[in-house]
């Protein structure tokens, strides 16, 4: 009989977005006249912007020709697109990152997960908690962590506890790690880090030989102009770290799937022998032997965000989303509760009233105003006694979603 990776056996319940669909499936199932409004999972739900749309539609009917058609494409993405990233993400913020280095991806999460691919079984990891729990589950996976504890912390992960009193910022760790995963703008808190934070991480892992995970997934909702967009607007990082971006958050390609990887020539790790390899090209490797590209009409689309239509489309999709957020942030704080987040994220992240826990105030807000969020402890077990509201969503409903909160 095959045998099974074991490793997924130490995974402890349901990846936390489909758990949470199973348990308002089942409320509706038995309340099928209450209106549910979802504000958990971070999925957006406005219209794709009309310059990606019609940028897809001219590349829809290039490729009903013999001359625009496209078979297969590099895997590293079309360089015209390549070049659109390098140019308006970094070095308009005077970052030297270059288009042979963006590598163009269906999705931060499968790039955040599948880069463990090119990297040792050996690594010292540190998570933040509460954290992504895609960085943990997809370590889980690949076999290098220990079995979890009855607070859900695997063995062999270095968790850096974020809380209200470290501004959700991850302290250094105190014993020496080589991999670390930030996430900034932060999913689940919504917290930002300054430069002065970000460059005591990059200070950090050159001095140790670390390798920074950065997801910036969320950066187009830094209003801030003193705050960082990019890892490599730090000193010394393209030495030290990978970042990961995504236009799902700031086009609305959650379903159209359009992501990339930065990742710098002359970053490098080291061999089983001791012998500096770098990660470039093991990753250029890793997706032309796995990976086919995105579809050529995708990367039309993307293409699209980055011409001055597209930009200010996108302006004002984000803006649309932070408008909720400043909505989301006033109306439960004037309901009394506690929030933090949701000035330069999409996230608002709330401390549950009452003593109650993540999930007993997930059961109550689905249960008495029929609104889903997400409870924090699903996020890690410093993330016990917070829930986290999305502000993706149209305005009536985020609007009828505080009414229901505030009349609770
Ligand atoms: C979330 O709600 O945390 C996001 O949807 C995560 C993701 O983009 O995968």
């Amino acid at each position: 009989m095959v045998q099974v990776n074991d490793s997924y056996l130490k995974l402890k319940a349901g990846y936390l977005f489909p758990e949470i669909a199973r348990r308002v499936k089942a409320f509706s199932e038995a309340h099928p006249e209450a209106p549910v409004i979802r504000l958990g999972i971070g999925d957006v739900t406005e219209p794709l912007p009309a310059a990606c749309r019609e940028a897809m539609k001219q590349a829809i009917e290039a490729m009903g020709t013999r001359e625009g058609f496209h078979g297969y494409g590099p895997e590293q993405g079309y360089a015209w697109l390549r070049e659109a990233i390098a140019r308006h993400d970094f070095q308009s913020r005077g970052c030297e990152v270059s288009a042979e280095e963006i590598f163009v991806s269906d999705g931060s999460k499968c790039d955040s997960s599948n880069i463990l691919d090119i990297l040792g079984a050996g690594n010292r990891i540190a998570v933040t908690d509460p954290v992504y729990p895609v960085y943990v589950d997809s370590n889980v996976m690949a076999g290098r962590t220990g079995e979890a504890d009855a607070g859900g912390r695997y063995g062999g992960l270095t968790y850096l506890p974020i809380t209200a009193a470290n501004g959700f910022v991850a302290p250094l760790p105190e014993q020496p790690v080589d991999l670390i995963y930030l996430c900034f703008p932060n999913n689940p808190t919504g917290a930002v880090a300054t430069q002065e934070q970000l460059k005591q991480w990059v200070d950090y892992a050159l001095a140790h030989d670390a390798l920074i995970l950065f997801d910036a997934a969320y950066e187009a909702f830094i209003t801030d102009p003193e705050l960082p967009h990019s890892i490599y607007e730090i000193e010394g990082a393209r030495r030290c770290a990978i970042e990961f971006r995504s236009f799902s958050k700031n086009a609305g390609f959650t379903g159209t799937r359009c992501a990339f990887t930065v990742v710098p020539r002359g970053l490098t790790g080291r061999s089983a022998a001791g012998e500096p390899v770098e990660l470039w090209g093991l990753w250029n490797r890793r997706q032309s032997t796995k990976f086919n590209g995105v579809s050529y009409i995708v990367q039309r689309g993307a293409e699209a965000v980055y011409s001055p239509k597209g930009q200010e489309q996108v302006r004002a999709l984000v803006g649309f989303y932070m408008e909720n957020a400043a909505i989301i942030r006033r109306e439960l704080a004037a309901a009394g509760l506690q929030v933090y987040g949701g000035e330069q994220a999409p996230y608002v992240w709330i401390k549950t009233p009452d003593g109650l826990d993540s999930w007993g105030f997930f059961d109550h807000l689905l249960g008495k105003a029929h609104v889903v969020g997400t409870p924090g402890s699903g996020f890690g077990a410093a993330g016990e006694g917070y829930f986290r509201l999305s502000a993706f969503n149209s305005r009536a409903n985020v609007d009828e979603a505080m009414r229901r909160i505030r009349e609770l």
